[in-house]
């Protein structure tokens, strides 16, 4: 393709280091889609003769059907998709093929149809966490007055609702979806006809390609258009933040699913068992989200990396673009089609739930809170005789709510017996309905809301 001004060909280690063919024929659909909006106007702006247009497009078509049966051949000379097809193009259909590659570079077309994959992958992403927000939903709606230990520190700290709980990864997915969706805004405006830097001196219309191909305008610089990366660099930060949100998750199952928590049951469908220990089963769909993540981060580096430093315009480095976005496009997929199986499939174990919050003295705060509403001792106060309460209580093996009213009041003589109603695990939770709130009302208002918004997109 480009061998004119050469005396000899590439040793094996060129041909071996410059061939990117082994991944990027991931971007053949893209490749082919660009390549007949670029040869439908080059047609139209008169460039190239309707019948070499039409000879053309018949080939990419053929050319489709070919990858789609039996896969893109790997010759690493070929170096990449591009010249795959174009030098398949020309065995199909003799010299017209070379008037393809008219008013175009590689640089505008691998920046054109790498676009274009990583816009698809967006939507991908976005499909699959609507779903897990559904699953999240369904959940949370079933749960909303489900009662578990809520944490600080690992270390039970109030009463919850498992339903309050879940409804928070609804707010971080919901946040992914945004900044994938901000991604894609912003991705989306088409290189083509920036040609190798400088733009072409051929009279064609970049508006017109780029209508065709989905994108809102051409980009405005054509050195822009053949170095950037930010789209690439957009998706990988949206895709690394929600993988943390995934780990999170994971961690949670894992957690719960252990048996001094006992929270979860998790779908055997999800779960592995040991070869020497029969009792077990383990949460490594859970496990692995939590070590994909960091995976993902990792893409993320690699490509930041890699563009730090870079002059304008394209330089050869950028061809290692795309084994990093490939690896956590799929890598994301995994995880959210298995955090959505995880949180479809569990059964919460909500009566060791609903103990468990008991047996921590999660509703000290609602003791303190008493003391301060009833008896209008300062907080400061009240929290030290509520510290006596739990300690005794400790020392009994007993809740807050079963030690006598004697006792309580051997602490302080302001206690009377309508501080036990506050002290259940129930009253704590309906007790906290400000908005936002863990109280099961609460959760159905956030519930309803979230399915609503969820119906229109
Ligand atoms: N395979 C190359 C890449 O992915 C295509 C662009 C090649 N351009 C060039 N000037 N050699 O980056």
């Amino acid at each position: 393709m480009w061998g004119g001004r050469f005396a000899e060909g590439p040793s094996a280690i060129m041909r071996e280091i410059n061939a990117s063919i082994p991944f990027d024929k991931a971007l053949w659909r893209q490749d082919i889609a660009a390549s007949c909006a670029h040869v439908r106007m080059l047609a139209a702006c008169g460039i190239v003769s309707d019948a070499d247009a039409a000879a053309i497009l018949h080939g990419l078509e053929q050319i489709a059907g070919e990858y789609e049966a039996n896969g893109v051949p790997e010759n690493w000379d070929l170096e990449d998709i591009h010249m795959t097809t174009e030098s398949r193009l020309a065995e199909l259909i003799g010299p017209a093929a070379g008037r393809l590659h008219t008013a175009r570079s590689r640089n505008d077309q691998v920046a054109t149809d790498f676009r274009l994959w990583v816009r698809d992958a967006i939507d991908q992403a976005d499909a699959g966490l609507k779903a897990l927000q559904g699953a999240l939903l369904a959940q949370a709606g079933t749960h909303a007055a489900s009662i578990m230990p809520g944490f600080t520190h690992l270390q039970t700290a109030q009463p919850v609702t498992l339903g309050h709980h879940l409804m928070a990864y609804y707010e971080m997915i919901r946040r992914d979806r945004s900044r994938f969706a901000d991604a894609r805004r912003r991705l989306n405006v088409s290189p083509l006809g920036s040609a190798a830097l400088a733009g072409t001196g051929f009279p064609i219309d970049r508006q017109m390609t780029a209508a065709a191909l989905g994108f809102d305008a051409p980009m405005r610089n054509s050195l822009d258009g053949v170095s950037d990366r930010d789209f690439a660099l957009d998706y990988l930060q949206a895709a690394a933040q929600c993988s943390l949100h995934l780990s999170r998750l994971a961690e949670e199952f894992v957690i719960w699913a252990s048996q001094p928590f006992g929270f979860v049951r998790m779908a055997d469908s999800l779960s592995t068992g040991s070869s020497i220990m029969p009792q077990k089963k383990n949460p490594d769909a859970a496990e692995l989200v939590r070590g994909h993540a960091g995976r993902i981060v990792g893409c993320l580096t690699s490509l930041m990396v890699t563009m730090k430093g870079l002059p304008l315009a394209y330089s050869k480095d950028m061809q290692d673009d795309k084994p990093p976005v490939f690896e956590a496009a799929n890598l994301l997929g995994l995880s959210i089609a298995a955090m959505t199986g995880m949180v479809e499939g569990s059964t919460f174990r909500t009566e060791r739930m609903r103990q468990a919050a008991e047996l921590g003295y999660a509703t000290a705060t609602d003791l303190a809170d008493w003391l301060v509403r009833q008896a209008n001792i300062p907080f400061r106060e009240a929290h030290h005789i509520t510290g006596a309460a739990v300690k005794l209580a400790e020392s009994r093996g007993l809740a807050l709510v079963e030690l006598p009213l004697a006792d309580l009041q051997a602490i302080d003589a302001r206690i009377d017996e309508r501080v036990f109603a506050a002290l259940s695990v129930e009253a704590s939770v309906a007790a906290r309905a400000s908005y936002g709130g863990t109280a099961p009302d609460q959760v159905r208002a956030r519930v309803a809301e979230a399915l609503a918004e969820l119906e229109g997109g």
